[in-house]
């Protein structure tokens, strides 16, 4: 398969959340969880574990505590509520996946860390595992192939924990289903860059970012 140029992966990379059955082959999910651990990380001390789940018992009880979080999460009037149609795209993207991660996505990545308690651990250990949840992303761009960064589930980790056979002291990061799409990929919304950043200090344009 070509390659794609980095700068085309990292602007068609966008949470894509419908997917088609096929099967990730093993190899290629190690490849994404490879890519995923070359990312940045404090005192490399690499604190990640991923648990990539492709049977469809174990999917299915993954993705009913994704499911029960997210209707808490995000009721059903939400989406009714919401007038422009992209925004509203994007959100019945969200509940689509809300109702089909155990089902629909062949495969889901859980990415897993320590637990952490004061906010300073909290944040540094964040700032190591989401790095890597970006380069599985993009890996998976890179290889044909869709996912999402989810992390909804979290205030139901309790329920992932039996699951999973989570020691104590692991934590959950995201869950990221994974697979082939027939969605499209590529372009992203973003606020233009002159509007998010300055030059020397706060308040001040960067010259040509208008
Ligand atoms: C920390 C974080 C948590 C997220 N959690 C969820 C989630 O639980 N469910 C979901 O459908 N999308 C989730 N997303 C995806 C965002 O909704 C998405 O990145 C954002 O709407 C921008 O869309 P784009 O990635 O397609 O450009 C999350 C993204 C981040 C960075």
């Amino acid at each position: 398969m070509d390659r794609l140029d980095l700068l085309e992966t990292i602007y068609t990379t966008r949470s894509i959340r419908r997917f088609l059955p096929d099967p990730v082959p093993d190899e290629i999910v190690a490849r994404l969880i490879e890519a995923a651990t070359r990312a940045p990380n404090g005192r490399n001390a690499q604190p990640w574990h991923f648990i990539a789940i492709r049977d469809s018992h174990q999917r299915l009880a993954v993705g009913e505590v994704y499911r029960r979080a997210w209707d808490e999460y995000s009721p059903p009037s939400r989406l009714a509520a919401i007038t422009d149609p992209r925004e509203r795209r994007r959100v019945a993207g969200a509940f689509h996946l809300g109702a089909t991660m155990g089902t629909e996505p062949p495969l889901l990545i859980v990415v897993c860390g320590p637990g952490g308690t004061s906010s300073f651990e909290m944040r540094t250990t964040a700032a190591t595992i989401y790095p890597a949840v970006q380069n599985l992303l993009l890996a998976a761009r890179a290889y044909g192939l869709a996912g999402c960064l989810t992390t909804v589930h979290l205030p139901r980790e309790a329920e992932l924990r039996p699951i999973l056979g989570l020691p104590d002291e692991v934590a959950t990061y995201a869950i990221v289903p994974i697979g082939r799409t027939t969605e499209r990929f590529g372009p992203l919304r973003r606020r233009p860059v002159g509007e998010v950043t300055f030059a020397e200090r706060w308040g001040q344009p960067l010259p040509g970012t208008g």
